[in-house]
């Protein structure tokens, strides 16, 4: 799909589609009253019949309209005008990018992105206009032998933008939100893989298949010998119970001098999480493919940096295997010793993303970050506490947290801080170990979280649990590409701060 940005009025347009906002009651929008005043009152005339409320997730598309150049027109419902703020054009954006998909039009033109939000300027509408569009035109059919998907004609969407002084802007919106939603692609690609397929060798490949890309992104992968050389006692003892050699995939974009430290990254890679020992119940287990989300984040990530040659250096870090029941699988109550020299106590084996981030977050230190992200599908107490909207957010440095919080914000892929107190901190006590792997029932996703502060003493860092938003359950079941969009703007202000 191709994405650009003109200026215009929009009776003026040769398209095969030209697309206006209608709110909430019957109200024409800037774009909408200049096509009904080229026709002579043909807009007004089928919304006064009743035909097109402007209620939100509404659309009408219309053919043949009088002294119009294109050959559609779609009015798009946007709800109550007051309340046009960023869900309800995300909404709009939407409804018109499903109605397009519908209809044969090959081009369009959105008006859209001219309607007032909030806070919000042109450039900011038309980069989250075309993340929506692209968002809603994702399909993952790779694996079926018929393609489900209808023939889409569609191949251009050009989104207006008031006026030429915002035509810069504008085009550098389209850049970055491509980058961006190669990232989103690729995470999602990754994550809808099932686990037969997506190993951590598969991911090994993916991450040396991005260096050979992008010259400015360099990959090492480390296998269980070198694991083993460096001490890495806690991830190794996962990935123990599984067929599947574990990888250490290390992944560096220079996007800035060699002198200015990076920003790592560390993404959670296990391609199935069945517990292990301590093994899940049946129902819903298949979603354990998505266990690899935070891994496949960092992945799109780098790949978006790349594309954009952000002037930025991002190291991505990640721990990849499965966690099997096994013979030689861990078992409740064994005793590993991590790379830092901790030792811990595995009390339950379910809880095994800790286990091998702790390994890659003393790993991360030879980068001497200037911050560290780590994301990870961590804790089911994660998705009891925020649903399915925010990620859970905690961390060591609270001017980072804020920085996470404020790109989650600007994104839309929204962030929420839980409190990492130290008096979370006893619910690892162990009487035979450092610490434990688990506490008992109560605030899981901060016990979680303290667990892996025991490894990030040395840097400033922060924690994003994205259990409950890396993927879709039921009948949209799918990978969401979060957080790729927070943690590319993020980089985004970072890049613009330095
Ligand atoms: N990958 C899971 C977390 C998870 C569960 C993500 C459900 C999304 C949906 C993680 O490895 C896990 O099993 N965590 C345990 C921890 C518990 C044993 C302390 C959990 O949340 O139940
Ligand atoms: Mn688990
Ligand atoms: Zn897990």
């Amino acid at each position: 799909m191709e994405y650009s940005v003109k200026s215009g009025n929009p009776e003026k347009q040769r398209s095969s589609c030209v697309v206006v906002g209608v709110f909430e009651s019957r109200r024409l929008s800037a774009a909408a009253a200049a096509l009904d005043k080229a026709s002579d009152g043909f807009i007004s005339g089928i919304v006064r019949r009743g035909d097109m409320e402007g209620t939100a997730g509404q659309a009408l598309l219309l053919t043949h309209v009088p002294n119009v150049l294109c050959d559609r027109v779609l009015l798009i419902g946007c709800g109550k005008e007051r309340d046009f703020d960023e869900r309800a054009y995300r909404r709009a954006v939407a409804t018109m990018a499903s109605k397009l998909g519908e209809c044969g039009a090959t081009e369009a033109v959105s008006y859209l992105s001219d309607l007032s939000v909030k806070g919000r300027d042109a450039a900011w509408r038309v980069r989250d206009g075309v993340q929506t569009v692209a968002a809603s035109l994702y399909r993952f059919d790779h694996l079926k032998s018929k393609k489900d998907s209808p023939r889409r004609p569609l191949k251009r969407v050009i989104f207006s933008v008031p006026s030429r002084r915002e035509l810069a802007a504008g085009e550098e919106a389209v850049r970055v939100a491509n980058a961006i939603i190669a990232g989103v692609n690729l995470a999602k690609d990754l994550g809808n893989l099932p686990g037969n397929v997506c190993t951590p060798t598969y991911l090994a490949e993916r991450g040396l298949t991005l260096a050979e890309q992008f010259d400015s992104i360099s990959a090492e992968v480390l296998g269980r010998a070198e694991m083993e050389q460096l001490g890495m006692g806690s991830l190794l003892s996962v990935a123990r119970g599984s067929r599947q050699e574990p990888k250490l995939i290390v992944l560096r974009y220079q996007g800035a001098t060699e002198e200015q430290r990076p920003i790592a990254l560390v993404g959670k890679g296990i391609t199935f999480d069945s517990g292990g020992i301590s093994i899940k119940p049946a129902a819903g287990m298949d979603e354990m493919k998505y266990d690899m989300c935070g891994a496949a984040s960092v992945l799109g990530t780098l790949r978006a940096c790349a594309e954009l040659k952000l002037p930025l250096n991002v190291v991505g870090v990640i721990p990849s295997c499965e966690n099997m029941p096994d013979g030689a699988a861990n078992k409740p109550g064994d005793i590993v010793t991590s790379m830092s020299g901790q030792t811990i106590e595995i009390l339950n084996t379910d809880a095994e993303g800790r286990l091998i981030l702790c390994d890659a977050l003393t790993y991360t230190e030879r980068f001497q970050p200037d911050a560290v992200v780590d994301i990870a599908t961590l804790t089911g107490a994660c998705v009891v506490a925020l649903g399915h909207v925010v990620h859970g957010l905690l961390g060591n440095h609270q001017p980072l947290i804020n920085d996470l919080l404020a790109a989650g914000r600007t994104s839309g892929d929204r962030a929420w801080e839980l409190p990492l107190l130290d008096d979370y901190q006893e619910a690892l006590n162990s009487n035979f170990a450092d610490m434990a792997n688990v506490g008992d029932r109560s605030a899981g996703a901060i016990t979680a979280a303290c667990f892996l502060s025991r490894f990030a003493g040395k840097f400033h860092w922060a924690h994003l649990d994205i259990a409950g938003t890396a993927w879709k359950s039921g009948k949209d079941k799918g990978s969401t590409g979060r957080p790729v969009p927070l943690l590319m703007q993020f980089l985004l202000d970072r890049a613009a701060k330095a």
